[in-house]
C-alpha cells in the first residue's frame, strides 16, 4: 500500500515510498537530495530516514516492504547485509559485495551499488576529467574502495594502484577484483617518487581530521586530488594537495549527489540534473 494523499480537487494521489536506512542515519542528506530530484522531475515520491538497530536490518527492511515501500538507499553499516538479502544483484554490486540501492518489485529484492558510478560520473562528467588511459591511485582498502573499484576499472585507466597502510588488505582487493581488471597493491612508502594523474582518498582519515601517510611530492599541476569525504573546508588530504599545487581539488559532495541520481534513475527511470542539487548542498555547507 502506497501512502495516499488527496489534492484540493480530491483526486487521490498514490505516493511511492522510499527511504535511506542506516545507523546512524540522522545526518543523511539523502531525503533532501531525493526531494529535490522529485520536484525537478515531477515525480510523486515520499522519501524518509529509517533507523535500524544493529542486528535488526532485515526485520526493518521487511517491515518497510510490508508497508508498501518501493526502494531503499542503504548506508553504513548495512551495505553487506543489503547485498546478502538481495534476490538479484547487478554486476557492480556483485563485484563490491555491497548494495546501496534496494528495489522491491513483484515480491523480489533487487540490489545495486551506485557508489562507484557516482564517483566516476562526478569525475568524468561533472569535472570533465577522463579516467581512460590515466594512472589512478586509490588510497585505502576498506568498504569505500570495494564499492568503487569495478566502475573505476570499467573506465579502462592505464593503471589502477591501491595503496593501504595494511598491505595485505590491498592485496586481497587486487585478487578479488582480478575478474574485472588489473590493479596493483602497494604500501605508502613505495609511493615516493611516483606520479599519478588522479589520486583518490578513500580512507577514513578525513573523518578524523587526519592525513594518510602519503610521501611528499605526490601531486603536481596535472593531478586531480579527490577526497571521497566532503566537508565545509578542505580536508587535510586536500590541503596537502593544494600545498603541492595539484591541478584540481574535489571533495565527495558531487559523488554523493551522483550516486543518489543513479538510485533515482533505477527507481523512477528519470535522470535529474545533479549540478543544481550539488550547488544547493554546497551553499548549505558553507
Ligand atoms: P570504510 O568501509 O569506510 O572504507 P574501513 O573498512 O574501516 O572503512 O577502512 C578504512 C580505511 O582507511 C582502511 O583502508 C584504513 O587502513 P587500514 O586497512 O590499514 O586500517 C584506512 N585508514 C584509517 N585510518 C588511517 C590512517 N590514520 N592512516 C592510513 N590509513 C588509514
Amino acid at each position: 500500500m502506497s501512502a495516499a494523499r488527496y489534492t484540493k480537487s480530491r483526486k487521490l494521489i498514490m505516493t511511492d515510498r522510499y527511504a535511506v536506512i542506516g545507523n546512524p542515519v540522522a545526518h543523511s542528506q539523502s531525503p533532501m537530495i531525493h526531494a529535490e530530484f522529485a520536484r525537478a522531475t515531477g515525480e510523486a515520491i515520499r522519501y524518509e530516514k529509517l533507523f535500524a538497530e544493529l542486528g535488526r536490518f532485515r526485520e526493518v527492511v521487511e517491515g518497510f516492504i510490508a508497508e508498501g515501500g518501493r526502494g531503499l538507499n542503504v548506508t553504513l553499516p548495512f551495505k553487506g547485509e543489503a547485498y546478502r538479502m538481495s534476490d538479484e544483484v547487478t554486476e557492480r554490486a556483485r563485484a563490491a559485495e555491497a548494495v546501496n540501492t534496494l528495489t522491491f518489485r513483484d515480491g523480489k529484492v533487487y540490489g545495486d551499488n551506485t557508489d562507484g558510478i557516482g564517483l566516476v560520473r562526478d569525475i568524468v562528467q561533472a569535472m570533465d576529467v577522463q579516467l581512460a588511459g590515466k594512472n589512478v591511485l586509490v588510497l585505502g582498502a576498506g568498504g569505500a574502495v570495494r564499492g568503487v573499484l569495478e566502475p573505476l576499472l570499467e573506465e579502462k585507466p592505464a593503471s589502477l594502484t591501491i595503496a593501504n597502510r595494511t598491505l595485505i588488505k590491498a592485496e586481497a582487493l587486487v585478487h578479488h577484483f582480478a575478474p574485472w581488471g588489473v590493479c596493483q597493491a602497494t604500501g605508502y612508502g613505495e609511493l615516493a617518487g611516483r606520479a599519478f594523474d588522479v589520486i583518490i582518498n578513500a580512507t577514513s582519515t578525513s573523518l578524523h581530521n587526519e592525513l594518510p601517510p602519503i610521501p611528499a611530492g605526490l601531486f603536481n599541476a596535472r593531478s586531480l586530488a579527490y577526497d571521497m569525504v566532503y566537508s565545509k573546508g578542505l580536508t587535510p588530504f586536500l590541503r596537502r594537495a593544494q600545498s603541492e599545487n595539484a591541478g584540481m581539488l574535489a571533495d565527495g559532495l558531487g559523488m554523493l549527489v551522483e550516486q543518489a541520481a543513479e538510485s533515482f534513475f533505477i527507481w523512477r527511470g528519470k535522470r535529474p540534473d545533479t549540478r543544481k542539487v550539488t550547488h544547493m548542498l554546497r551553499e548549505l555547507l558553507a
